[in-house]
């Protein structure tokens, strides 16, 4: 591998994220709502299960091939048993050129009070937690199973004891839902060293009765925070990024790095597919090109078949250069999804966030 391959769009691979289960402890309706994931989804069984040092594996072909960023997702990462045993595995690889990768967690922060040590202790660097209000009244209903949201606060205060940083906050915004939340989140995390992240709801899966009329689109999140705050747009931190990024200003007008900033990941209103360098991995070893794919590429099938490096090369880069998927660009010009026909597009729980 040259450690420089390009899609067919010419965008590089840089980013691996990797679930490592489709169980979370809770139920946004969003994500995983209740009528389908209590009763009638069926959950891997723990064979169909990449094992870490399948994970680790397949992890070392990505960086041979230019990944610099892996991400563990789930469901909620933190339900795997032993999770920490697999970031220390992680963490121990390095890029072509000799350089350890950045690895990073997406967790719901419910066990993170419990696990932020171990975590750090094993060379995870930093978390993203999903917060959806501070409200608790409403942070419990949108979790659906009741979890109080200072549990949460408490998670993310243990993250950054531990010194896991920069820690990102992401906010799922629905209208109608926790659209009063947007205010009370901004001025909780302004100055805190904490990055907020608006995320706009999606049509991710095909279980969560996603419609337009429920996207609170980022141009009027903005302009409710600028109706108290003061921000400057700043220059993407890297190419290819998920964000945009706003600065609070100071009394004089520029960007004032101890108020910290936020972030609006906008893939219904201005998506970001042109550079995007996301490839994703599911549980049973499934790599998917694209957050709205329904197929993935079996490489569990060909690590178990026994495929050797030379072999996993290939095929990975076979399978990225010939994508060509912006699902996100192409949303508005494609037939509404009726649910009748075609393969069913993959739940956000099981390829991850
Ligand atoms: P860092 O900024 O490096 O921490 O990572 P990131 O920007 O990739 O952020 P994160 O992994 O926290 O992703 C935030 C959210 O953005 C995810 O939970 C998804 O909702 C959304 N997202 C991430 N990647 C994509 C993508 O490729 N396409 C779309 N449509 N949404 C994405
Ligand atoms: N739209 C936007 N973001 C979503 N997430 C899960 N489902 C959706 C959706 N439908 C986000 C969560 C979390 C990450 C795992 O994915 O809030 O930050
Ligand atoms: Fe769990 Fe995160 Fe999905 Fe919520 S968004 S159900 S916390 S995986
Ligand atoms: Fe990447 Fe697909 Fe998201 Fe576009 S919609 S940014 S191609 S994952």
């Amino acid at each position: 591998p040259t450690g420089t391959l390009l899609d067919a769009r010419g965008r590089p691979l840089r980013d691996l994220r990797i679930s490592v289960t489709d169980r979370c402890n809770f139920r946004c309706s969003y994500c995983m709502p209740k009528e389908v994931f209590e009763k009638t989804y069926t959950y891997l069984p723990h064979s169909a299960l990449l094992s870490f040092e399948e994970i680790t594996r397949l992890a070392e072909r990505f960086v041979a091939h230019g990944v610099h960023k892996l991400r563990l997702t789930g469901g909620e990462p933190l339900l795997r048993k032993g999770i920490e045993t697999l970031v220390a595995q992680l963490a121990a690889l390095r890029t072509p050129q000799g350089e350890p990768l950045d690895i990073t967690l997406t967790t719901n922060g419910s066990l993170l009070a419990r696990k932020a040590e171990a975590l750090k202790a094993a060379g995870l660097r930093r978390v993203t937690v999903s917060l959806d209000g501070l409200d608790d009244a409403v942070f419990r209903e949108m979790n659906d199973v009741d979890f109080p949201v200072a549990s949460v606060l408490a998670g993310i205060e243990a993250a950054r004891a531990a010194g896991l940083g920069p820690i990102k906050v992401n906010m799922v915004v629905k209208r109608g839902t926790n659209e009063a939340q947007i205010l009370p989140m901004a001025r909780h995390f302004r100055g805190s060293g904490i990055v907020l992240r608006f995320i706009e709801f999606m049509d991710v899966g095909a279980t969560n009765g996603w419609r337009m009329d429920e996207v609170l689109p980022s141009d009027e999140v903005l302009a409710l925070l600028q109706s108290e705050f003061a921000l400057v747009p700043l220059q993407a931190s890297q190419t290819g990024e998920t964000a945009q990024r706003w600065g609070y200003a100071g009394a004089d007008g520029r960007h004032d790095p101890a108020l910290g900033e936020v972030g609006f990941i906008s893939s219904v209103t201005h998506a970001f597919c042109g550079d995007c360098n996301r490839a994703r991995l599911s549980m049973d070893g499934k790599l998917f090109l694209c957050l709205f794919a329904s197929q993935g590429y079996d490489l569990r099938a060909l690590l178990r078949g026994g495929a050797d490096d030379a072999a996993l090369d290939g095929a990975l880069a076979a399978i990225w250069q010939g994508r060509s998927d912006r699902y996100s660009e192409l949303r508005a010009s494609l037939p509404p999804d009726t649910g009748a026909g075609g393969p069913k597009r993959v739940e956000m729980s099981y390829i991850g966030g």
